[in-house]
């Protein structure tokens, strides 16, 4: 029979969430940047104004998380190396427009927020005061994303759109693969706030299904 994990120590959930923390604010921060890069290149002027919004909203979600993480009061070591980073810049960087709006919205923004929604009800008041409004603009990403890659996937031939959509499942994996790579050990991170990282999978398994469905409808 699977005997049940402890349930984490004070002090294990403290210095988990606090580096979790660390790691949402630095994600948040490397999206602001990869994003206002983009602009230059963004195919019209919807998409231009979308990412602006965009950088404006990921730069508030770093000054409060920045501003909560003092309050709370653990380490701010980035968990995400410079080297890492700069991956991460030039994987985006050379990404044509709609294996940016893949990457980006459905991987990094859904898959991400659902990472960090499935800790909220977990989290003491402070931490889930200091989610709300970033996990609120972040489904507004997420919308921009979908609703954008839908309409550009029914510009391409019925054979085009079907081949690209086949492939995006492939492109989370990669992506998943490289950022599980880094070595952050996040079931421990995870595990240690409350979450049981099996369950967390599967939920991060259903969403992914549920943007290729929309994507896709
Ligand atoms: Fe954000
Ligand atoms: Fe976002």
């Amino acid at each position: 029979m699977k005997t049940l994990a402890p349930p984490p120590s004070a002090d294990d959930y403290r210095e988990s969430m606090g580096r979790l923390l660390v790691l949402y604010t630095q994600v948040d921060r490397l999206i602001m940047e990869i994003c206002a890069e983009r602009i230059e290149h963004a195919p019209d002027l919807d998409a231009k104004l979308a990412l602006a919004k965009q950088v404006g909203d990921e730069s508030r979600h770093v000054m409060i998380q920045h501003d909560w993480m003092q309050q709370f009061g653990t380490a701010t070591t980035p968990l995400i190396s410079d080297t890492q980073e700069a991956l991460i810049r030039s994987h985006f960087r050379e990404l044509p427009w709609l294996e940016f709006l893949a990457d980006m919205y459905l991987c990094v923004e859904a898959l991400g927020s659902e990472a960090v929604e499935a800790i909220v009800p977990l989290a003491d008041p402070g931490t889930r005061e200091s989610l709300h409004v970033p996990l609120t603009d972040e489904q507004d990403h997420v919308a921009f994303g979908i609703t954008r890659l839908k309409s550009e996937l029914e510009q391409l031939s019925s054979a085009d759109r079907a081949a690209f959509l086949a492939g995006i499942p492939q492109r989370i994996a990669a992506l998943t693969d490289t950022f599980l790579g880094f070595g952050l050990n996040v079931a421990a991170l995870f595990e240690n706030v409350g979450a049981n990282y099996e369950v967390l999978c599967d939920d991060v398994r259903r969403r992914r299904d549920a943007v290729l469905e929309q994507v896709a409808a």
